[in-house]
């Protein structure tokens, strides 16, 4: 009985210290990866989308990267977009760092910053996937910067508000939650 109460004494211990690292370093939104099913519909959206702006860079940002895994992966599979992952954690934004430079992918850029704080003037494409009540911020931030013909993919959570999507694909994965893909065009 010692050794139970034990062992639930450490799985409380744990499970607060994880609800309070998501609450103040994560600022609210776990470092949950986007489902591979979905990240390959979103590469297969964007792609086409850069095929158009051959000339020029194709600019996507990552609102909220993690540890980099789905920026890099953009990065590779679409040479001519330059990809951007904006992350406040500290520890993810590194473990991008280190990964990039170990897969030698020159098209990425990682930096540790609040995605709010960024200017997305000259930005093509966005991709999120975050919580409903960091929409109402977002929406703002994209209704002032975004520029006309700008996409937003938005896995799991819609824009809501005033925007509508212009089409909403039912992507079959293995992840739980991870389903609907909102994408948006300004
Ligand atoms: C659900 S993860 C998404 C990871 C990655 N984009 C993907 O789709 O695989 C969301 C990430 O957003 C980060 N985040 C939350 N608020 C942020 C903010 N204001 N600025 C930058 N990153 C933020 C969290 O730390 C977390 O790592």
């Amino acid at each position: 009985m010692d050794l139970i109460n034990e062992i639930l004494h450490w799985l409380c211990l744990y499970v607060l210290l994880w609800y309070a690292y998501i609450l103040l370093v994560n600022k609210g939104t776990p470092n949950i990866t986007t489902a591979p099913a979905i990240r390959k519909k979103i590469i297969e959206i964007l792609s086409a989308e850069a095929e158009k702006s051959a000339n020029a860079p194709y600019e996507i940002v990552d609102m909220g990267s993690g540890n980099g895994g789905f920026v890099r992966q953009m990065a590779e599979s679409i040479p001519n977009a330059k990809v951007t992952g904006l992350e406040i954690d500290a520890i993810a934004h590194w473990k991008a760092l280190f990964w990039r430079a170990v897969k030698k992918i020159k098209n990425a850029d990682f930096l540790q910053q609040s995605f709010y704080d960024y200017d997305l003037s000259d930005t093509n494409a966005v991709t999120i996937f975050h919580l409903g009540s960091s929409m109402p911020e977002l929406r703002e931030k994209f209704s002032k910067e975004l520029k006309p013909g700008a996409v937003i993919a938005a896995n799991r959570f819609p824009l809501g508000g005033d925007y509508e999507p212009s089409e909403v694909i039912d992507v079959s994965t293995l992840a739980p939650n991870q389903k609907e893909l909102y994408i948006y065009r300004i």
